[in-house]
């Protein structure tokens, strides 16, 4: 949900903060734009409707004149106020103040009426502008606090010292650090003020912002990638920081206002890990990159035949022994891989597990008993309904044992810093705003922690767990093989060009598979697509079954295999189209109505869902390219959700 980026270095900003919008632009991408202070030490400010590309262009159309040393900018998805230039960021307060802001201020309507009746104008219909106005007021009572101080201790200095005196040189950080304490909510804050133009000001709470250091120059964004390309040393601001940034100087300050070092951290990114390369989407890059992602999120967590408890952290087999039951929070596509891990872990080691979507469990009273292992399942680790589940279930944490677990691609995320155990899915950064590389690792990292809560209860013997490792060991060639077919899929996604609505069938872990094949449809092919168990059929889908209905079955060789081809031929009879997924020992032969694509070898119980998913990402991505939507940046939708 929107991506702010800003920095203060000796050369020019605008094609850095340029590039760092480019790179943010899956966290939102309805508008954008930069405010710098120019050479004069006024602001300036150029913002446009759409994506970057048309501020790219209207900076050139200036040619050359829009430049400076300093700057903010925001890429948006917006919240309170349609698209447009006027609810673009930045937001400038008088000519004296602008902001960039990541998050929600949740009591802006009162600050509103208050700013309202202090004299200060609106401009836009968004919650950010209270902000700056919030920040020029702290601003303007600062410098007249400072200009009534007596100065006869202080009568030797002359006016022109005075003006750069260290009040003067704070006013905008402590003008900062007062104004946040009005606002509820989250935020990331980028300023920049006239009153000091060789400082950039950010604050934090909520939402996510990280200080970039380069070589006599500072950068912020909301998150690394934004940076890469400059620099790759980090700092990961903490909730309630504030800092005040120069070229060659930076000072943080914690929630309650003390000047505080924070460790300077290193990535191992690439920038070239964030770009397109051979690829015509990110979406697509993401895909085939998943049997590297597999390897590279098993890679110091399992041996030849094990199942290593402390990838969990060093404490992990102390705290999994005392666990009797697991609930699993997340959102979208994260939510379905805790789903697939429900029937793992009920199946495979007996133990119970509750899967919850987090926008429900956060606003319910839900009963948790003790020794409930808490799991939240996050690409990004900065979904704010899976965050605030978490901070509700630490409330409770005083009289029970509820130990966390964060299950996470990004580290240093809000989820990860907030849960007492943490397991990073090494995926690599994933822009394309439809899951696919996160959820696979996802599910990788389920099926790890099943094994060791099942090793640390006795509830998983020696011989399965070396089934189930020599099965992971497989999965990079099984996904591998998987993506072969992607010839034979695009020719079935031609199937999908006329169509507004679809089917998923499954049964067992096929079902939340097919709900997520749903999801992936929907979200970047504008196709309504619905999920449902194959043994629901009879209870009311059925009646939507014609030919115009696409109904996509997912049919590996298991248990379920004959009930499922029961209700293959009840679709079947009533005339609607069938895409079935199969594998080479499930033999559902290619009749006519049904279109059958061999997806793989016999698969295990916990490949096969991994392995079953592949497929209907490429058939999304494919019908997606037929019907020509963004396939990157899907309408309406973005890839962090930091909002409610
Ligand atoms: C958004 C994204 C989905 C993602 C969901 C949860 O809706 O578009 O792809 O699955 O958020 O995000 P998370 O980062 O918590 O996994």
């Amino acid at each position: 949900m929107c991506g702010i980026v800003g920095g203060v270095a000796e050369r020019n900003i605008v094609p850095i903060l340029l590039e760092g919008l480019r790179r943010l632009e899956y966290r939102g991408y309805d508008s954008s734009g930069i405010a710098l202070l120019d050479s004069d030490g006024q602001i300036q400010r150029l913002r446009s409707i759409g994506k970057i590309k048309s501020l790219d262009e209207k900076i050139q159309n200036h040619s050359g004149t829009f430049s400076g040393h300093i700057g903010i900018a925001h890429t948006r998805w917006a919240t309170h106020g349609i698209p447009s230039e006027n609810n673009a960021h930045p937001h400038i307060c008088n000519n004296r103040v602008a902001v960039v802001h990541n998050g929600i201020i949740e009591n802006y309507a009162e600050l509103k009426i208050q700013q309202l009746a202090q004299g200060y104008r609106f401009t836009s219909e968004t919650d950010t502008e209270v902000v700056a106005h919030a920040i020029h007021k702290a601003l303007s009572e600062l410098q007249d606090a400072e200009a009534e101080r007596p100065i006869t201790d202080n009568a030797y200095i002359s006016n022109e010292r005075r003006s750069s005196s260290r009040d003067d040189q704070n006013r905008l950080v402590r003008a900062v650090q007062l104004a946040v304490k009005q606002f509820k909510g989250a935020y990331a804050l980028g300023v920049v003020a006239i009153d000091d133009p060789e400082t950039l000001v950010v604050a934090r709470k909520g939402s996510p912002l990280v200080i970039g250091i380069g070589i006599g120059e500072h950068f912020i964004a909301s998150d690394v990638s934004a940076l890469l390309p400059v620099t790759q040393n980090f700092i990961f601001l903490e909730e309630g920081d504030v800092a005040k940034i120069q070229r060659n100087h930076l000072e943080i300050y914690n929630h309650a206002g003390e000047c505080i070092e924070r460790e300077i951290k290193q990535s191992n990114l690439s920038a070239n890990a964030v770009e397109l390369g051979e690829h015509r989407h990110f979406m697509h890059k993401e895909i085939f990159e998943q049997p590297q992602a597999v390897i590279d999120t098993l890679e110091g967590r399992i041996t030849q035949e094990h199942v290593l408890i402390s990838a969990f952290g060093f404490q992990a087999e102390d705290v999994f022994k005392t666990i009797q039951q697991v609930q699993i929070i997340a959102c979208g596509t994260s939510y379905h891989s805790g789903l697939v891990a429900k029937y793992w872990f009920e199946d495979i080691i007996g133990m119970s597990c509750q899967v919850e979507v987090a926008s429900e469990y956060r606003y319910r009273n839900p009963v948790i008993i003790d020794n409930t292992l808490f799991v939240t399942i996050s690409q990004s680790g900065e979904t704010a309904d899976t965050l605030a589940a978490l901070q509700q279930i630490k409330g409770l944490k005083q009289h029970q044992n509820i130990p966390t677990l964060t299950i996470c691609n990004v580290a240093e995320s809000s989820l990860t810093r907030e849960s007492d155990l943490t397991f990073l899915t090494h995926a690599g950064p994933e822009i394309g705003v439809a899951s696919t590389k996160a959820f696979t690792t996802q599910l990788v990292a389920l099926a790890l922690l099943l094994t060791c809560l099942g090793k640390a209860k006795g509830l998983l013997s020696e011989k399965r767990e070396i089934t189930i490792v020599k099965g992971l060991q497989k999965l990079p060639g099984l996904v591998k093989n998987a993506l072969a077919h992607e010839d034979q899929i695009m020719e079935i996604a031609k199937t999908f060009a006329d169509k507004d609505n679809a089917l998923f069938l499954g049964r067992g872990t096929m079902y939340p598979i097919a709900m997520e094949g749903a999801l992936k449809l929907k979200e970047i092919s504008y196709i309504h697509a619905e999920a449902y168990p194959a043994g629901e059929l009879k209870h009311g889908p059925l009646a939507l079954i014609d030919e115009h209905i696409p109904v996509v079955a997912i049919a590996p060789h298991d248990d379920l295999l004959e009930k499922l081809k029961s209700n293959l031929q009840e679709v079947n009879a009533r005339g609607g189209q069938m895409i079935v997924f199969e594998d080479e020992k499930s033999n559902i032969s290619s009749e006519p109505g049904f279109k059958v694509v061999k997806t793989t070898t016999n698969v295990g119980r916990i490949t096969a869902p991994i392995t079953f998913n592949i497929p209907l990402q490429l058939l999304s991505y494919h019908v997606a390219l037929i019907k020509g939507t963004d396939v990157d940046q899907p309408r309406n939708l973005a890839k962090s959700v930091t909002v409610e």
